[in-house]
């Protein structure tokens, strides 16, 4: 079976492959054009997807129309119609649990960045600003007993609210499609509905996979609704904001601050203004950035297409 895969990956997947005789193709430049990337997938059974530049939709799937399987090196699969997969056959991989640890530890680190207006204060001591004690400059908010609230209580969502009640005996509360019981029970998590979410949260982070139905969820309205002192974090997928609205809420004081390691689009454009504000910190989606979740990212994806290649059922598979 032959792989395309246009990015390096990790040696432990790579080695995973080979040793199952599979046939890797690479690009010969990881930065393809839509056509490009379309004319190594007509020559392929199967593909290693790092990155969501590409829609895997009707149009592609019916201009490669020999791929029979892809496994995606990530948790999140929006860049997808899954539908249109599954009604060719085509069962799409990907690495859910291997990242949650470090994504959320993303999250938490955005979320104490912004309190404490870190990337700030880190900022006027590059430019020499480090300035005298000022009692009143460049407060912070502390977090302890303060509210998290929760948008998607999955796996990545857990381990945020487990830091969260670890750390700063936060309350949990969270919305979600259904109750998480595991939440309930150890962390003391209370299931509440969006609009409570919206007002009482002192931090309110995304979690939840992002569908059409999420498109922009968090404007104007949203975050006209949130407390003043609250933080938003966002390091799921970008469209879930309406960053103009954002933008607003933080320049206007409707909120506090906003960490994000997700934008839309990425990367997020250098003059942007949203870099420019006080109580903002950006990261270039670095959640599943570590060494340990990589490899186990890599790991992930190459078993899901050994499974296939051996006629068996991809382990971590988005397909319903
Ligand atoms: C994911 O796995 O969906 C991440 O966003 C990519 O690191």
């Amino acid at each position: 079976m032959k792989v395309f895969i246009n990015k390096r990956i990790p040696e432990i997947g790579i080695n995973m492959l080979q040793e199952a005789g599979l046939e890797i193709i690479f690009p010969e430049n990881e930065n393809l054009t839509y056509d490009e990337w379309v004319q190594y997938c007509r020559n392929t059974d199967a593909i290693l997807n790092i990155g969501g530049d590409f829609k895997y939709d009707k149009a592609f799937f019916d201009a490669c129309p020999d791929i029979k399987a892809i496994a995606l090196y990530s948790v999140g699969f929006d860049h997808v119609d899954i539908k249109e997969a599954s009604l060719r056959n085509i069962p799409i991989g990907n690495t859910p649990d291997v990242l949650s640890r470090a994504t959320s530890d993303v999250a938490f680190l955005l979320m104490q960045s912004v309190a404490r207006r870190a990337s700030y204060n880190f900022q006027k001591v590059k430019e020499g600003n480090w300035g005298a004690f000022d009692p009143l400059n460049a407060l912070g908010q502390e977090l302890y007993g303060k509210t998290l609230g929760v948008f998607g209580l999955g796996r990545i969502g857990f381990h945020m609210a487990e830091k969260c009640k670890k750390a700063f005996d936060m309350k949990i509360i969270y919305h979600n499609r259904r109750h998480n019981e595991e939440a309930e029970r150890e962390l003391d998590a209370k299931y509440v509905s969006f609009d409570e979410l919206v007002t009482d949260s002192d931090v309110l982070s995304i979690h939840a996979n992002f569908t059409a139905e999420h498109k922009e969820l968090f404007n104007n309205g949203v975050f006209g609704k949130m407390k003043s002192n609250a933080i938003f974090i966002n390091t799921a997928r970008g469209g879930f904001h309406q960053e103009q609205d954002l933008y607003k809420a933080l320049t206007e004081g409707k909120i506090w601050g906003a960490g994000l390691d997700v934008t839309n689009p990425e990367p997020m454009s250098a003059d942007n203004p949203i870099l420019e504000l006080s109580n903002v910190c950006v990261l270039p989606h670095i959640g599943s950035a570590t060494i340990e979740a990589r490899n186990g990212m890599a790991r992930l994806a190459a078993g899901n297409l050994i499974a296939f290649s051996k006629g068996e059922k991809m382990p971590n598979c988005a397909n319903p």
